[in-house]
């Protein structure tokens, strides 16, 4: 009996699933370990830069709302019915029909999305000690930017941080659900949190953080543009890590008892927390400095050394910087090479040590592509995209909105209200039911249309 009550899981679910996140609180911090990540740090503030500033965080929010929280829900609810890696989850809520496609399109859209994450955490965790050594601080940005371009150009360095990345998240996705993933993101997260925090207000007692704030917190709507609600809708399928069944995946390590609705609520908000902290972070230095907030990883890479070499203790904070960015970093990682490692195991029957690695050397191979996109393969062009932007316009403009439509049609038209219900209500043991009408209306109508739109967007049909 005392067996069976543990985290809320009967018995016999967990002979079939023997690993699972153990504590409420270790679902939290494993689900928003996969959301927040490079692209609360890195992606938002700079697409948040080039795209107007606080409009572009209206629409953001928007997106959300419409369609992140809803998609997020589904998957969730699939993978704790399911049980099992995307494909196998599918299958089973699905049985006979072909929505397990989905699943088997995430699993390549990890592995794509690794492929170049990778290569961006090796420079971030090459940074955490070239800021200790010092050597890449300098007010000059025309120094910094030499300092990336060495990194970059360098195929020895590309490649050695990397693997230096994946062995260290492979080395934790070893250890399991429980042991691994939930064990690292509960010490990570908090960590996280507080050197966010202090950079935070490091920047905010700058001179001139005023304007910084400014551009972060007063929208000026003239900047919307189509293209801008395309990016916005796109960074938040990426940033909650939606469309492809890293939450399909997650889901089955859920207990019974586990409030979904109400954790992914949080999840969603937590993570908007964090890109906003991020932002706070970086837009005050950034004007307080006079530089112009860049696109693209010259942000991270260069714009930010030089606007810390500026600043008093500077040299401590891009250390801090830098160390907050390679944990969030190795929290989304984790539910990515989750997604293919479960995979391995289910489809594949491979024990947990043989699937990791055998996804972390394949990824050392198929990565080395973008590692080498910035140096030896830099004239190598695929549909005039280098291996680095076609691994993230496949995955990210892709398969993750095709993957968020499929999923939504399938919430809203196949599943049914009445079956979402049960299953977000816990067997109706939680009172949520008009929240849940609400999200299954978006589902069924509202996030459909929007992630077509936004499809097509991506696809340049517009
Ligand atoms: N959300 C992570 C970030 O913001 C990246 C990520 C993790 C992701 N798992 C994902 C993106 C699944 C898309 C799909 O950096």
């Amino acid at each position: 009996m005392a067996e069976q009550e543990k985290g809320g899981v009967s018995a016999e679910v967990r002979r079939v699933l023997p690993d699972q996140f153990t504590t409420g609180l270790g679902v939290l911090f494993a689900t928003l370990g996969s959301a927040v990540g490079l692209g609360n740090i890195w992606k938002f503030p700079s697409l948040a830069g080039s795209n107007g500033g606080a409009a572009f965080l209206v629409i953001y929010l928007i997106c959300t709302v419409l369609v992140g929280l809803p998609i997020m829900l589904t998957e969730q609810m699939i993978g704790r019915k399911g049980r099992g890696d995307a494909v196998t989850a599918l299958k089973r809520v699905a049985p006979g029909k072909a929505w397990w496609l989905i699943g088997a399109a995430g699993v390549l859209a990890a592995f794509l999305i690794m492929a170049f994450y990778t290569e961006v955490a090796g420079w971030v965790f090459a940074y955490i000690f070239k800021a200790i050594f010092g050597n890449i601080l300098s007010t000059n940005p025309e120094v910094t930017s030499a300092a990336f371009g060495a990194l970059v150009s360098s195929p020895a360095q590309s490649l050695i941080w990397q693997w230096v990345d994946l062995l260290i998240v492979g080395a934790i996705i070893v250890f399991g659900v429980s042991k691994g993933i939930e064990a690292a993101t509960k010490r990570l997260m908090p960590i996280l949190f507080i050197l966010l925090v202090i950079v935070g207000i490091r920047s905010l007692t700058l001179p001139g953080a005023a304007q910084g704030l400014a551009f972060l917190f007063k929208p000026d709507f003239t900047k919307i543009t189509f293209g801008v609600v395309l990016a916005a809708l796109g960074l938040a399928f990426f940033k909650l890590s939606i469309g492809m069944g890293c939450m399909i995946t997650y889901g089955g390590y859920y207990g019974e008892d586990q409030n979904i609705p109400a954790m992914a609520t949080r999840v969603v908000l937590s993570d908007l927390a964090v890109s906003l902290l991020a932002g706070i972070a970086i837009f005050p230095v950034v004007f307080a400095f006079g530089f112009e907030p860049a696109i693209g990883p010259s942000l991270l890479f260069i714009t930010i050394p030089s606007v810390f070499a500026s600043m008093p203790l500077g040299n401590i904070f891009i250390v801090f910087f830098f160390v907050l960015t390679f944990i969030a970093s190795v929290g989304a990682q984790l539910s990515l090479l989750e997604v293919i490692v479960a995979f391995l195991v289910n489809r594949l029957n491979m024990n947990r040590v043989k699937a990791t690695i055998t996804t972390v050397v394949s990824l050392a191979l198929v990565g080395s592509l973008a590692a080498l996109s910035g140096n030896v393969l830099s004239k190598v062009l695929v549909f005039g995209k280098s291996f680095f932007d076609l691994f993230d316009f496949i995955s990210s403009n892709m398969i993750l909105p095709l993957g968020g439509l499929f999923l939504a049609i399938f919430a809203g038209w196949v599943w049914g209200y009445p079956r979402f219900k049960v299953a977000l209500s816990n067997e109706g043991r939680l009172n949520n039911a008009g929240f849940l009408r609400f999200v299954f209306f978006l589902l069924k109508v509202v996030t459909p249309v929007l992630v077509f739109v936004v499809l097509l967007g991506g696809l340049g049909v517009f």
